[in-house]
This record gives C-alpha cells, sequence and structure tokens, in this order.
C-alpha cells in the first residue's frame, strides 16, 4: 500500500517514527510529510532515514522523489508535491493529529502540506488525534471531531492513560504505533477493488493416498490456511475456487468448493480451472509420492511387509501450472521447510517452479504452521524476503493478499536480496 503519513505538532511525534517503521517494515510504501510545527519535536532526518524518501514539511518545496514512493519510478516531470504524494497514496493517516490541526480540516483551512494534502485526498483519511485530555474533551475539539467523523473521515479514538505533562493522565494519548498500522490495513482493504471479479484458485488441506480402501498415506495439514486465503479473497470480493483436500472446516461463504482426496484428482481439478485463474494459491500439503499400486482389498497385516510398498512420484500440481502459465496470472506457493536453510530452499523453490511468490514455514516450530491457528512465513519474491511475525492466520492471510496486490501491480517492495538455496530434501509442501 502507498501510505502517506502526515505528522503534526505534539510530543506524541515521536511514536509517529515507530508507526513509519513498522509500516516499512510490513512491506508498505510509506512517504511522510510534517507541519513546520512538528518538526520541533521530530525532525525530517529521521523519518526520510526509516522510509529511504525525502520527507517534505513545506508545500512550496519541490520534491525530490517527484511524487514517487519508495519502489516507485521517478517521474519525468516536476509534479506539485501536496497533490502528487496524495494522488497516489491508498490511505493519508495524520498521526499525531493535533487539535489546532483537527479544528483546521473541520473548516478547511489548507495552510501547511499536512491540511492542504487532506483537502485534496480522495482516498481514506484517517485522523488519529493525540492531545492533553482537557485540550480532546474541549467542546471545541468534540466538535470538529463529529463534523469530520460526519464527513467520512475515519477519526480513531484516543488512548487513555498517562500524558505528557506531568502529574496528568486521561484521554488523549496516541493509539500504538501497531494499532494504528492495523486501522490503516483495515481502511485500506475496505476501500481495495483490486479483488473484485478477479478468479482466485486456492488449494487447501492435505491430500491422501490409499494404500489399500481403509488405510492412506497423509499428512498432519488442517486446511487452516487455504481456508483463510479463500475467505480473505472473498471478502475482497475475488470470485474464488477451493480445492480442498480432506478440511473439515466450514466452506468461506461465497466460494466454491471442489472436495479432492488424492494428488491425482487434485491436479485434475486444477488444471479444468487454472487456465481461468487469475490469481493461484498453492497451500495444500500433496503428497510427494503415493503407493504405486494401491491394494484393491483392505491388507492383512500379516500379507504384508511394510518395506515392501513400493512408491511412485505424483506429479507436482504447482510446478505442472506453472509450465502453463498465461500474462497476467500470479503464482503463489508454500514451502515447509525445517529451520535453518528454509528461506534459501524456498528462494529457490520461487525460482525452479516459476513462482511470483512463495511463502515459507518452519515446520520444526509446533507452536505454528501445520495443525495450529497460528503461523510465521517468511514472504519471498523476486527482490527479496519479508518475515511477518507470529499472527493468525486470518492476519497472513491479508499480508498474503497485501503482497499478491503489490505483485501484480509491480509494486512489490525491494528486500535485502535472499541467498540462493542449497538445502537437502524436504516433505510435502504445503501448510496446515
Ligand atoms: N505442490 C504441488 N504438487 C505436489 C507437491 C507440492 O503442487 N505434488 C505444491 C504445494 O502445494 C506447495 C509447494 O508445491 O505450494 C510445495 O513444494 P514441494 O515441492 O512440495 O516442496 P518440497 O517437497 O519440500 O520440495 P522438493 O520439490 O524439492 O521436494
Amino acid at each position: 500500500m502507498r501510505l502517506l503519513i502526515g505528522v503534526t505538532g505534539g510530543i506524541a511525534a515521536y511514536k509517529a517514527l515507530e508507526l513509519v517503521r513498522l509500516a516499512t517494515r510490513a512491506g508498505h510504501q510509506v512517504r511522510v510529510i510534517q507541519t513546520p510545527t512538528s518538526e520541533r519535536f521530530v525532525g525530517t532526518a529521521a523519518f526520510a532515514a526509516i522510509t529511504g524518501a525525502p520527507v517534505l514539511a513545506s508545500e512550496f518545496e519541490a520534491d525530490p522523489a517527484r511524487g514517487g514512493y519508495p519502489g516507485d519510478a521517478a517521474a519525468d516531470w516536476v509534479p506539485i508535491s501536496h497533490l502528487a504524494l496524495v494522488e497516489r497514496a491508498d490511505v493519508y493517516l495524520i498521526a499525531p493529529a493535533s487539535a489546532n490541526t483537527l479544528a483546521k480540516l473541520a473548516v478547511g483551512i489548507a495552510d501547511n502540506l499536512v491540511t492542504t494534502a487532506a483537502l485534496a485526498a480522495d482516498c481514506p483519511l484517517l485522523l488519529a488525534p493525540a492531545m492533553n485530555n482537557r485540550m480532546f474533551l474541549h467542546p471545541a475539539t468534540q466538535a470538529n471531531v463529529a463534523t469530520l467523523r460526519a464527513r467520512g473521515v475515519c477519526v480513531l479514538e484516543p488512548a487513555s492513560g498517562a500524558l505528557a505533562s506531568r502529574g496528568e493522565a486521561g484521554i488523549g494519548r496516541l493509539p500504538e504505533p501497531a494499532e494504528l498500522l492495523a486501522a490503516v490495513e483495515t481502511a485500506h482493504r475496505e476501500t481495495d477493488s483490486s479483488w473484485e471479479g478477479l478468479r482466485v484458485l486456492v488449494s487447501a488441506g492435505g491430500t491422501r493416498e490409499p494404500i489399500d480402501p481403509v488405510r492412506y498415506i497423509g499428512n498432519h495439514s488442517s486446511g487452516r490456511m487455504g481456508y483463510a486465503v479463500a475467505a480473505a479473497a472473498r471478502r475482497r470480493g475475488a470470485q474464488v475456487t477451493l480445492l480442498s483436500a480432506n478440511v473439515t472446516l466450514p466452506t468461506p461463504a461465497g466460494a466454491e468448493v471442489i472436495r479432492v482426496g488424492t494428488a491425482a484428482e487434485m491436479l485434475v481439478a486444477a488444471e479444468r480451472v487454472f487456465p481461468a485463474a487469475d490469481v493461484l494459491v498453492m497451500t495444500a500439503a500433496v503428497a510427494d509420492f503415493r503407493p504405486a499400486r494401491p491394494a484393491a482389498h483392505k491388507l492383512k497385516k500379516t500379507t504384508v511387509p511394510l518395506t515392501e510398498i513400493a512408491l511412485e512420484p505424483t506429479t507436482d500440481i504447482l510446478a505442472r501450472l506453472a509450465s502453463q502459465r498465461r500474462p497476467g496470472q500470479t503464482l503463489v506457493g508454500f514451502a515447509a521447510e525445517h529451520g535453518a536453510g528454509a528461506v534459501a530452499y524456498g528462494a529457490d523453490k520461487l525460482e525452479r517452479k516459476g513462482l511470483d511468490l512463495v511463502v515459507v514455514n518452519d515446520v520444526s516450530r509446533s507452536d505454528i504452521g501445520f495443525d495450529s491457528a497460528e503461523n510465521e512465513v517468511t514472504l519471498i519474491t523476486a527482490t527479496g524476503a519479508e518475515t511477518v511475525t507470529k499472527a493468525s492466520k486470518a492476519a497472513i492471510a491479508e499480508t498474503i493478499l497485501d503482497t499478491i496486490v503489490a505483485l501484480r501491480r509491480g509494486t512489490a517492495p525491494a528486500a535485502p536480496a535472499v541467498l540462493s538455496a542449497g538445502v537437502a530434501d524436504g516433505g510435502p509442501g504445503g501448510v496446515a
């Protein structure tokens, strides 16, 4: 997401540094603009160092990045700074928003870069007021907040607690940076129409390869990650087909579900649906091998020693689909890896299978991944790797979709390059 952050004068401006750090680390393209008063609290150099982009504090200042966000190609003309920055923004957040700024915005005064950009914004505008409690509760401020909310501006509720002035406590604290980022990401999703009409194919669960009519070779995948991706894509307006292998979870509302049992069944269904899909997300743990000659009747334990069950490789569905891809399709694979080298191995898989994104999770940890409600993953694209710290599978699904949006726009954030792989084998890929 292209996120424009306006910083106004207040002691809480220091917390905006942490917000900018979190947003940048989450892969968002961040630009910061400041009011002259805010520079008394935090200088532009600090924000510039974190975002890797120039920080403007005056509407008369030329933007060295010509309205571009980190990762954007520079315009070949000199745009009007406050208009270009807000025009390209997906969300504009002013944090902290001082009482003075709230008052100015309520009546439409545009006397600095932050307020001018707000007047020109047609993306979601979020304000995070932070001030002394008496200032926040003053009828004038309350009336301004009500006016702004009535106009569709999202004015976040300040937190309560100790305030800047010694011994004072009450409402008026800037919410924690992580909460601000979550509010921004929610606002962005609610207005993100890039998924409307997109056809998304998601595989989920784990295949079961029969040994005989009652026994199979399977894995612990619960299907939660794939179902979370399917549900998130549906919420964003996509048409979702879910290839579901042995999953007992409730079907995400509005998704079409095709139930399969084995890798071979999944391959047939995937090849049928894939040509029309815009996005493929293969979360399923597909067996790499299957019994070559499953018995027609239940085997007696005395008849066959286990060493005699011959296995044959299954088709790598993802690699097969990747070899048939057409322009405009985005392919995402998962990699369940063990401990050290997981990221390098995932990077190798990205290249080997011809994918746009590989989501790696470390299956050596029992608190995440397979059959657990939470996950911690590393997202690997051609431009780098980014770790998403432990979070619910629903939250991870949203981050995966955000990365797909960036890839489809050609704005996937550049991150430190990933080393090439050199790692030994793994079990069935995919995740819970
Ligand atoms: N996958 C697939 N078809 C298979 C096996 C895996 O489509 N027969 C997909 C999984 O859904 C997952 C990714 O491929 O998205 C996992 O890669 P995989 O090749 O299974 O990982 P490893 O087995 O660890 O890799 P390798 O091929 O090197 O054995």
